[in-house]
C-alpha cells in the first residue's frame, strides 16, 4: 500500500498539495471491442484507485512524480509533447493537460503533480484511464475549469487517442467516471450516454491477470480498430445509412461477404453478435437471470477467441478452467485482449482456495502464476 499521498507530495515537493483527486480502475463486463464501433458496453469501476495531488507553481514548469515510476518528468507549458522511454508514463497527465487546454482551460502557470497507485499498472484494469481522470479533476480544480462526468470521460479518451496514440473507445474512461459501488456502468457508445444498472445480488468479481503483455499489443489493437473501420466502409457501399458496425446485421455481412474477405468478415460478425449479446445481457440482468448473464460472458470470450481473434492460449486456458469450477456463472477476457486479464462472475461460494487451484493449474501449464484480485465495484472519479 502506498504512503498517504499528502506525505509523498510533501516529501517530493517540500509543501502540502492544494488538491487531491482520484479515479478507479475498471472491468469490462461485456461488449468486447464494441465501444469504438458504436455498440452498447457494460463495465464497472472497481474499488482500486489512482490518486493524484497537485499544487500551483509560480513558473511555467510542470513536474510529475509517481510512486510507481523511478523517473520524474519535467517539462514546461511551452513544450508539451508526447514523451518516449522512461518518461512515457507522463503522457497520460500531459495528454489531459493538452486536451483540456485545447478545450479552453486557461493555464497561466505550471504545476507540481504526484501520483500514487493502489491500482496495479498493466493488470488489465485500465490504470491509464484512471490517471487521466484523476489528473483531469485535479487540473480542473486548480485552473477553475468546468467539467462534468461526461466531459471528463470524453476528454480522457481524447488524450488517449490524440496524445498517447491509442485508438481506444470510451469504455475505460466512461466506467472510471460514471462508476458506482454496487453497480455496472452501461454506455451507449453511439450517443455517448451513460447509465448504471445494479450488480446482480450476491455476485462477485474475480480477476486473474496473466501478466502477459504481447509486445505488439498496441499495434494489434490498432489493427483490429482499422479492420472494423474498413468493414464499416465496405458495408456502407450497399447500406449507405449504416451508422456504425454495431448497427449492422448478419444479413448485411452475408451480402458483402466477398468484399469483406475472411478476416474482416470474422471481426464484423463478432461485433454484430457481441452487440446482440450485450442487449440480451441487459435483458437478463433486468429479469434477474444471472445464469443467462454468465452464459453470455463465456460466449463473449469464445467469440473473441474465434472471431475477433484477440485472445491467447493463457486467457483461453483460464476461462476454460474457471468455468468448470462450482460457483462460476461465466468468465471472459476483460479489455483489449492479446494478453492481460480474465474476469469471472461468481457466487459467494467461490473462495480463495478455488482461486488458488486455478493459479496452480495455470502455473503447471505455463510456468508462472497469474495475480488474483477479488474486486468489488467502486465509486467513480472525483475530487477528494
Ligand atoms: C481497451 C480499450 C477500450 C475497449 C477495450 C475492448 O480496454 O481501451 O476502449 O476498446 O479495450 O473492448
Amino acid at each position: 500500500m502506498h504512503m498517504p499521498i499528502k506525505k509523498y507530495f510533501q516529501e517530493e515537493f517540500g509543501e502540502a498539495p492544494s488538491f487531491i483527486a482520484h479515479a478507479p480502475g475498471r472491468l469490462e463486463f461485456i461488449g468486447n471491442h464494441l465501444d469504438y464501433n458504436g455498440g452498447p458496453v457494460l463495465g464497472a469501476a472497481i474499488d482500486r484507485y489512482v490518486t493524484v495531488a497537485i499544487s500551483a507553481r509560480k513558473d511555467d514548469k510542470i513536474v510529475l512524480v509517481s510512486e510507481a515510476q523511478s523517473i520524474k518528468v519535467e517539462t514546461s507549458l511551452g513544450e508539451i509533447a508526447p514523451m518516449c522511454g522512461d518518461t512515457s508514463w507522463g503522457n497520460y497527465p500531459l495528454g489531459m493537460l493538452k486536451v483540456m487546454r485545447d478545450a479552453g482551460m486557461n493555464v497561466p502557470h505550471g504545476f507540481n503533480l504526484a501520483v500514487a497507485n493502489d491500482l496495479p499498472i498493466g493488470a488489465g484494469l485500465s490504470s491509464s484511464a484512471a490517471i487521466e481522470l484523476a489528473t483531469g479533476y485535479a487540473l480542473a480544480t486548480l485552473y477553475k475549469f468546468a467539467i462534468d462526468k461526461k466531459s471528463i470521460a470524453i476528454l480522457g479518451r481524447a488524450a488517449e487517442n490524440t496524445f498517447v496514440g491509442m485508438p481506444c473507445g470510451i469504455l475505460d474512461q466512461g466506467c472510471s467516471s460514471f462508476g458506482q459501488a454496487g453497480a455496472l456502468v452501461l454506455i451507449d457508445c453511439t450517443s455517448n450516454t451513460f447509465s448504471t444498472k445494479p450488480m446482480p445480488d450476491g455476485t462477485h468479481f474475480w480477476v486473474f491477470n496473466t501478466q502477459k503483455k504481447h509486445a505488439l499489443i498496441d499495434s494489434f489493437y490498432a489493427t483490429r480498430n482499422k479492420e472494423c473501420m474498413e468493414s464499416t466502409e465496405i458495408l456502407r457501399r450497399k447500406n449507405p445509412n449504416l451508422a456504425n458496425l454495431a448497427a449492422a446485421t448478419e444479413a448485411m455481412l452475408e451480402y458483402s461477404k466477398t468484399e469483406l474477405g475472411p478476416d474482416r468478415y470474422k471481426r464484423a460478425l463478432h461485433v454484430v453478435r457481441e452487440t446482440a449479446r450485450v442487449k440480451d445481457t441487459i435483458a437478463a440482468l433486468d429479469s434477474g437471470d444471472i445464469k443467462r448473464v454468465g452464459k453470455n460472458l463465456t460466449a463473449s470470450h469464445e467469440s473473441s477467441r474465434d472471431l475477433f481473434e484477440n485472445s491467447c492460449a493463457e486467457l483461453d486456458f483460464l476461462v476454460a478452467d474457471v468455468t468448470k469450477m462450482p460457483g462460476v456463472y461465466g468468465a471472459r477476457l476483460s479489455g483489449g485482449g492479446f494478453g492481460g486479464a480474465i474476469m469471472a462472475l461468481t457466487d459467494g461460494s467461490f473462495s480463495e482456495s478455488a482461486a488458488a487451484k486455478l493459479v496452480a493449474d495455470y502455473a503447471a501449464k505455463f510456468g508462472n502464476s497469474p495475480t488474483i484480485f477479488h474486486t468489488k465495484t467502486g465509486d467513480g472519479a472525483g475530487l477528494l
